[in-house]
């Protein structure tokens, strides 16, 4: 058993919050979020009782897929700003005792950045070597991609370039190339360009994107699930090829630990305890934390990672992962858990998880924040999760939904339709993009309830303005109101803190993981305190397991809890036993 709260570094008892540039603050009426609107809200963030922000990416990008396709790794896009901007950013949130981490994205490019547009000129470029170029094949005299993979958010992995007449490989959307990180000399120039710049401007670490990606596996054709086309499911082509820890140590080798920065890695694919050590053991040496997807898919049907196939969850699974998760950062293991209910690639988790209808979607945002800030390791918040936000309205049409991939999962659907696939329907297709679409959480932040929700001044924004911020759901609004689901962020944060030795550094124990309406656990601090957690996912009473000994109720997220041993609905506590 080892108390876990020795030589712990910072990151061990920080709280991380998430900002989404395009949407956060839009400070010069364009309709688009930018970094001097960032600036002037990080006081807000500070307030919020948060210890660190992460900022998706700003850099230069054509927005294929949303800042993820980057063509210049140190340059801000200039319809977020300059390089004085950031640089302000950088300092803002270190003036206020914040860390501040970017976003690496290194598993692939935009088919803009300067490499790819030297690589495609010819073979004997010397960029060629940068990205994953192979011949056609030939199927019947037809020519056919060099493998039958398909690509993250669909259509085929391998895209036809006329100017040298071969394929190249991507993972992602067409536009985003990936890097072939088999050349030293490519990693190299990675490390320099896009990892080691920024260290160098003292920011203090990196959430890693897709970053079990980029070793990849032999180029040979997935198992055929669907024999009505050439394209095949290829997730498990891609994720953890052979030399992946062998580049992983490679890199924080010689970038990370040289800066002492911490590390968020991107973990798609379900995972055992020891594989997850294998990326976040203190001993392993190569990140510091694995966003894991365990949770993030608990309600995709059974489906991995990035399709939106979706199928209510089941509580048992929730605790399972929770529990799972939690080993993490338990007295027998040298890793750290890191934990979530919300981020740029996930739907708002109140109407995912709970209830956003008007009656209970202010106890279900404040249940949620329970369930997040009880458990061990560093939890991130992403913007407006603090304020409660719901997902889109339901009657927005699918015009709405622009993020590539909805529409290519819509696409998809209804390929698959036409050419006699079993599986989803249309109307469950869109039903799925309405519950766990990536959309919802990218359209503006809710600052008031003035025009375009006090997030521009301009009326027309990049995306739709989601109508809920008329409805109360919005910053200034929720500052006045003391049970505020924001203000309860704040109690759930400095509670957090206080209780640090059982719920940062403390040993989970669920009970009761039968049950489908109620979550139990309890958190144990090394030496002392115990605190029991009971949360109520459902919309009617529930009774609690009575918690052993005599238990003093210290916090609830209902403002007229009742009964001892009865939860209203959606209701979560926490006592101290
Ligand atoms: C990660 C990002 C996601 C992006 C993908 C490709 O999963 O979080 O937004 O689409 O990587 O870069
Ligand atoms: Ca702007």
């Amino acid at each position: 058993m080892t108390d876990r709260r020795i030589d712990a570094k910072w990151w061990k008892s920080a709280t991380i919050y998430q900002i989404y540039p395009s949407s956060f603050m839009d400070s010069n009426g364009d309709g688009i979020g930018d970094l001097p609107g960032i600036l002037s809200k990080l006081g807000y963030v500070k307030s919020i009782g948060v210890d660190a922000v992460w900022i998706s990416p700003f850099y230069k990008s054509p927005n294929k897929d949303q800042g993820y396709d980057i063509s210049d790794y140190q340059m801000p896009d200039p319809s977020y700003g300059n390089m004085e901007d950031i640089e302000a950013i950088i300092k803002g949130c270190h003036d206020k005792g914040m860390k501040i981490i970017f976003d690496l994205v290194i598993n692939h490019t935009s088919d803009q950045h300067r490499w790819f547009q030297e690589s495609r000129k010819s073979k004997d470029n010397p960029y060629r070597k940068y990205y994953i170029w192979r011949p056609a094949r030939y199927i019947d005299g037809e020519r056919r991609p060099p493998t039958n993979w398909q690509a993250t958010f669909g259509g085929s992995a391998w895209e036809w370039d006329e100017i040298t007449q071969e394929y190249y490989l991507h993972a992602f959307v067409v536009e985003q190339p990936d890097l072939n990180w088999e050349d030293a000399e490519v990693r190299q120039a990675i490390y320099k360009e896009a990892i080691l710049f920024w260290l160098e401007k003292g920011i203090d670490g990196f959430r890693v994107d897709v970053s079990s990606f980029y070793s990849k596996h032999e180029f040979v054709d997935a198992p055929i699930v669907k024999p009505e086309q050439y394209i095949q499911p290829a997730h498990y082509n891609y994720i953890d090829g052979p030399r992946l820890t062998e580049f992983l140590e490679e890199m924080q080798r010689e970038t990370f630990s040289k800066y002492d920065s911490v590390t968020l890695a991107e973990m798609p694919g379900t995972r055992t305890l020891e594989n997850k050590l294998e990326f976040v053991g203190e001993s392993s040496k190569r990140f510091s934390m694995a966003i894991s997807f365990d949770l993030a898919t608990v309600d995709h049907n059974g489906h991995q990672n990035y399709y939106l196939w979706w199928k209510p969850y089941d509580l048992k699974e929730v605790k399972k992962i929770t529990e799972a998760e939690q080993l993490l950062s338990g007295p027998n293991t040298d890793g750290w858990a890191l934990t979530y209910l919300e981020n740029h690639d996930q739907a708002r988790s109140i109407s995912r998880f709970m209830n956003d209808s008007p009656e209970y979607r202010v106890i279900s945002g404040k249940t949620l924040a329970m369930y997040l800030l009880t458990l061990s390791g560093t939890p991130i918040l992403y913007q407006g999760q603090e304020i409660g936000i719901i997902n889109m309205p339901k009657e927005w049409p699918e015009e709405e939904y622009i993020d590539p991939m909805s529409w290519m999962f819509m696409q998809d659907v209804r390929d698959d339709i036409k050419k006699g696939v079993k599986g989803i329907t249309e109307k469950e297709a869109f039903h799925s993009i309405q519950m766990i679409g990536r959309d919802h959480a990218r359209v503006p932040m809710q600052w008031s309830n003035e025009k375009s929700a006090g997030f521009s001044t301009n009326e027309k924004t990049w995306m739709r303005v989601n109508t809920s911020y008329k409805e109360g759901i919005n910053v200034a609004e929720e500052e006045k109101d003391e049970n505020s689901v924001l203000n309860f962020y704040r109690r759930m944060l400095a509670f957090r803190k206080k209780h640090s030795d059982s719920i940062i550094f403390g040993e989970y124990r669920g009970v009761d993981p039968e049950n489908e309406k109620i979550m139990q656990f309890y958190k144990t601090s090394f030496d002392g305190e115990t605190l029991f957690v009971a949360l109520n996912f459902s919309g009617s009473m529930q009774t609690i397991s009575k918690p052993e000994g005599k238990a003093e109720l210290l916090l609830s997220s209902s403002v007229d809890s009742g009964d001892q041993d009865t939860l209203q609905p959606y209701e979560g506590r926490i006592y101290r036993v």
